[in-house]
């Protein structure tokens, strides 16, 4: 146990059933359409803060240059008054192959550290606020099971806050295709997928489905849910292969191959919906008593590939 006075709190990663994939503003981090998460229980990641000299930060015990963490906590500085120096000493539980946002949940623990560190009374919807400035997912991660980002029209009205929504037997299988480090940053390519003539239709269509969404998950309707995830996932990469400035892809030969198998497992019965992020890994929307059959079903073809399952997760907690 360290003597230094300091705080650690723990945030879960999320994934995001309607995307976020665009900026508004790039300053303040607002986003072009509200998006829709699922926290996730498996990956998270956990980050004390100590009274230091110099802001300093350490991940998995390595040193970072952290540049990004130390532009947030001057953020911090000026929306809630000086603080002084901190070591930020992140574990961070999220694989890199696993292609979930680590930015989520590393943001989301900061903020809430941070705040409570410095005794700061702030509800999950303020605290959700703060760490938009520091990666926009991290809005999402501070709440149990499915959180809304609302996006909102300025600093004040962008936050994210938590859907309450009945039971629903939701699980992933994360298909670890590759844990290469990204080609494309997550905000060059919404900046990319901007210039997209089909852009304004995707952010029409995504309010549509985010409705549409609500309605799915209030009537626990979980194929209904993973078609619409599916298709709004669909539409994002579409985005990215048709921006007028550098367009791209994430997918790579065993993304498309991954995607064909959710359409056989489908036209097998399986509850099977693929939805992917700023890299080439799958991640199948399914439910708990069909996951494990799905893995081994995909573990036979790609032996490659590692499987993990995952369920919802908890909202933000300290210790
Ligand atoms: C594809 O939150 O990583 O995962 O705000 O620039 O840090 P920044 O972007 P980031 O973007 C995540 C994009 C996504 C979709 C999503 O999580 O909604």
């Amino acid at each position: 146990m360290s003597e230094t006075k300091g705080q650690t709190a723990i945030a879960h990663t999320n994934i995001a059933l309607i995307k976020y994939w665009g900026k508004a503003d790039p300053v303040l981090n607002l986003p072009t359409t509200s998006s829709l998460s699922l926290t996730l229980d498996e990956y998270y990641t956990k980050t004390r803060v100590e009274e230091a000299d110099e802001d300093s930060l350490l991940i998995n015990e390595l040193p970072q240059d952290g540049k990004r963490v130390h532009q947030f906590l001057n953020i911090l500085r000026e929306e809630m008054g000086n603080f002084p120096p901190l070591r930020v000493i992140s574990e961070n539980k999220v694989p890199l192959s696993a292609g979930l946002a680590s930015s989520a949940s590393s943001f989301a623990a900061l903020t809430a550290a941070v705040a409570k560190h410095n005794g700061w009374d702030l509800s999950l919807e303020e605290l959700s606020r703060l760490a938009r400035r520091g990666s926009g997912s991290a809005t999402r991660s501070f709440f149990p099971d499915f959180a809304i980002w609302d996006k909102g029209h300025d600093d004040k009205s962008s936050y994210a806050h938590h859907l309450d929504v009945p039971d629903l037997p939701i699980a992933l299988v994360v298909c670890r295709i590759s844990g290469m480090v990204k080609k494309v940053s997550s905000s060059d390519g919404m900046q990319r997928a901007q210039t997209s003539p089909n852009y304004q239709a995707w952010v029409d269509e995504s309010a549509k489905q985010l409705e549409d969404m609500k309605v799915a998950l209030a009537n626990a309707d979980l194929d209904r849910v993973g078609q619409i995830a599916e298709k709004n996932a669909l539409a994002m990469h579409d985005l990215n292969l048709t921006a007028t400035k550098q367009r791209f892809t994430y997918f790579n030969q065993n993304t498309m191959k991954v995607l064909n198998e959710v359409k056989a497992l489908r036209a097998k019965g399986y509850i099977a919906y693929a939805t992917m992020d700023a890299g080439p890994n799958v991640k199948i929307i399914t439910n708990r008593e069909q996951a494990e059959a799905i893995k081994e079903y995909l573990a036979e073809r790609f032996r490659k590939i590692q499987f993990d399952i995952a369920t919802p997760g908890p909202g933000i907690s300290y210790e």
